[in-house]
């Protein structure tokens, strides 16, 4: 890990002010001391976000998310921890000569790293055996698709070869071991032999929106099944949370976004000029991915399959979108499939038009719905109308929801009147807690509660309390110890931060350098950042200190005793723990105010 130094890690973290650097991705707001903004980590309407520009950390309220500057733009730009301190030190000015790496260092290096650098290479390879006389195959195949060698090398696209080992055997070669090439996905890693997983696929390497290959989608010559076969989740790659073709399309200057089925269909658009085109990874889309596309764009042209499967998956993402905040439209693609195809047929020009034409995603909705009525019966009819009403209701903002109506009403030859008195009947019948925001929020409290039950959680209390009121820290030293946190991050964050408290210099954003992956860094940040009640009394905070410490000391106590071997200790820790079960003595007292 020891590629920076301590002081240049502090030099990058001082030089970059949180709230330039945050402000630069989201609009922040004064609020206080401090601002507040739409959380870019989840989808929120109301701003829970807020930033801290005393101690140089932020924090959601509402996603748990929070950290200092340099974690903010790993998890952001899903940047490595060397990454981004790079980007930050360009930013600010810093040179950063970085240190030889020493092959240990380099074993010490984390395991996403060297994923990474698998990925790179094997995409490499790929590209290198697909333009070899060995790739002749999959280069014929993907020419006859129509992808000219521009479109080929901007995707970076390759060929896997005729089964075997060879990828495997190569990457043995540059040194990787069994067990990490195990977790790269690439491989069946077996007792009786090892095996390329890819093998006679043309092959899509999959890139984060920093252009990091993290996975591979790759497809098969012939109709062999499956058509497509996708890398396993790893550490590197989660499909739920990327989208292919993003790191392209967050560049381009278009206003929307395209979201597409397929790997073929994103690569001949970009291909045709529509270089604002995405594609879900082989699963459905999901809401992180929605709270992904919402970084970047307000609107998403759907251009699913134009088949029943393809409209069925619209009707599914659609409400997705809505939740993010996106609006969707969907755009008609018949008599083609899929937009390679519509290309290959149409040309752009064409395309551009349906684009133009696409339909708002309510009104798809709608229509969608209708399919399972008969309008020439007045029974069904009614039902239709009594769906579109209740339908109606999810828009919970007034004038859009009349908006809506009077269009619906126009467009459907109902009276505007009568549908208003249904969407009305139907919003007095909804009952308490039905919506999403509800369920979210109960969800929300129950994991809470949950949560508070464990002992983390009483030491991050403890910790954010230390941070918020640094006079307790001497009486808190008295009765507690680094020692007494029983599980070691806490036990590492409690010794800078005792450190720091007695230097008289109290850092808690330093803290958090100590931890160079993000999984390390976001609990370093909770750990400060743990509501401690603000809005008690005095009466009752003091009471809720007391008692937290006791609890902590017991927990201490308690498992030095599980633990233990010698039998005199045992003595002395029973007297200790009957101590703390009369604590009066050990009364912590807070000052008036
Ligand atoms: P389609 O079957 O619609 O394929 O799958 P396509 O994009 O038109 O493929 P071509 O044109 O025949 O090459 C759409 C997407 O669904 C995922 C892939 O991401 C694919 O791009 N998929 C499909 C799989 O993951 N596995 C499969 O077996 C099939
Ligand atoms: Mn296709």
């Amino acid at each position: 890990m020891a590629r920076f130094s301590e002081e240049q890690i502090e030099e990058v973290r001082q030089r970059s002010d949180i709230v330039d650097i945050i402000g630069s991705y989201v609009k922040l707001k004064r609020s206080g001391s401090g601002y507040v903004g739409l959380c870019p980590f989840h989808n929120e309407k109301t701003p829970s976000f807020s930033v801290n520009p005393a101690r140089q950390m932020y924090k959601c309220f509402g996603c748990g998310v929070g950290g200092n500057v340099i974690t903010f733009v790993m998890e952001y730009e899903n940047y490595s921890f060397p990454e981004a301190m790079q980007h930050l030190a360009e930013r600010a000015g810093i040179s950063l000569p970085e240190k030889e790496m020493t092959a240990e260092q380099k074993r010490q290096e984390s395991l996403r790293t060297i994923l990474l650098e698998i990925n790179t290479k094997a995409a490499r390879y790929y590209y290198a055996r697909l333009k070899s006389p060995q790739g002749k195959t999959g280069f014929d195949y993907l020419k006859e698709r129509g992808l000219s060698d521009e479109t080929i090398l901007h995707f970076g696209l390759g060929y896997a070869g005729q089964g075997g080992d060879e990828l495997y055997r190569y990457l043995r070669q540059q040194g990787y071991n069994d067990s990490v090439l195990k977790e790269s996905g690439l491989f069946k890693i077996e007792e009786r032999g090892c095996y390329d997983k890819f093998w006679n696929r043309v092959m899509f390497p999959i890139m984060d929106i920093s252009n990091h290959v993290i996975g591979f989608g790759g497809r098969v010559m012939g109709d062999a099944k499956p058509k497509y076969l996708n890398s396993p989740e790893t550490k590197l790659f989660d499909k739920s949370r990327n989208l292919f073709g993003l790191n392209y399309a967050r560049q381009g200057n278009r206003k929307n976004l395209i979201l597409c089925e397929g790997y073929m269909d994103v690569i001949a658009l970009h291909q045709a000029g529509f270089t604002n085109a995405v594609a879900s990874l082989g699963t459905a889309f999901t809401e992180q991915q929605a709270s992904l596309l919402k970084r970047y764009t307000d609107e998403v042209l759907l251009t699913y399959d134009s088949d029943g499967a393809g409209r069925k998956a619209a009707l599914r993402a659609i409400p997705i979108l809505r939740n993010a905040g996106l609006s969707g439209r969907i755009v008609n693609l018949e008599p083609y499939k899929d937009p390679d195809e519509f290309i290959k047929a149409l040309g752009d020009a064409e395309f551009e038009k349906r684009l133009g034409d696409a339909q708002n995603s309510f009104f798809f909705e709608i229509e969608e719905l209708r399919r399972g009525y008969d309008m020439s019966d007045p029974e069904q009819k009614t039902r239709y109308y009594h769906e579109i009403a209740k339908k109606l209701l999810i828009f919970q903002d007034k004038v859009q929801r009349d908006n809506y109506l009077e269009a619906v009403a126009a467009k459907y030859d109902i009276r505007r009147d009568d549908l208003r008195d249904l969407v009305i009947r139907y919003s007095n019948r909804m009952p308490e807690g039905y919506r999403k925001e509800d369920r979210q929020e109960r969800e929300r409290k129950r994991n809470q509660k949950e949560e508070e039950k464990g002992i983390s959680y009483s030491y991050r209390l403890l910790l954010s309390w230390l941070i918020e009121d640094a006079s307790l820290f001497r009486q808190i030293r008295e009765r507690i110890s680094p020692e007494d946190f029983m599980e070691e991050n806490y036990r590492i964050v409690a010794e800078m931060l005792y450190g720091q408290l007695e230097a008289g210099e109290l850092v808690p954003a330093k803290i958090i350098n100590y931890f160079q992956d993000v999984e390390g860094q976001k609990l370093a940040a909770q750990m400060f950042q743990t509501d401690y009640r603000t809005k008690m009394g005095r009466e009752e905070k003091e009471k809720a200190l007391n008692e937290l410490v006791v609890r902590i000391k017991e927990y201490s106590i308690d498992y030095r005793i599980r633990n233990l071997t010698n039998v005199e200790e045992l003595q002395n820790l029973i007297l200790e723990k009957k101590r703390w079960q009369t604590p009066q003595n050990l009364h912590i007292s807070l000052k008036d105010g």
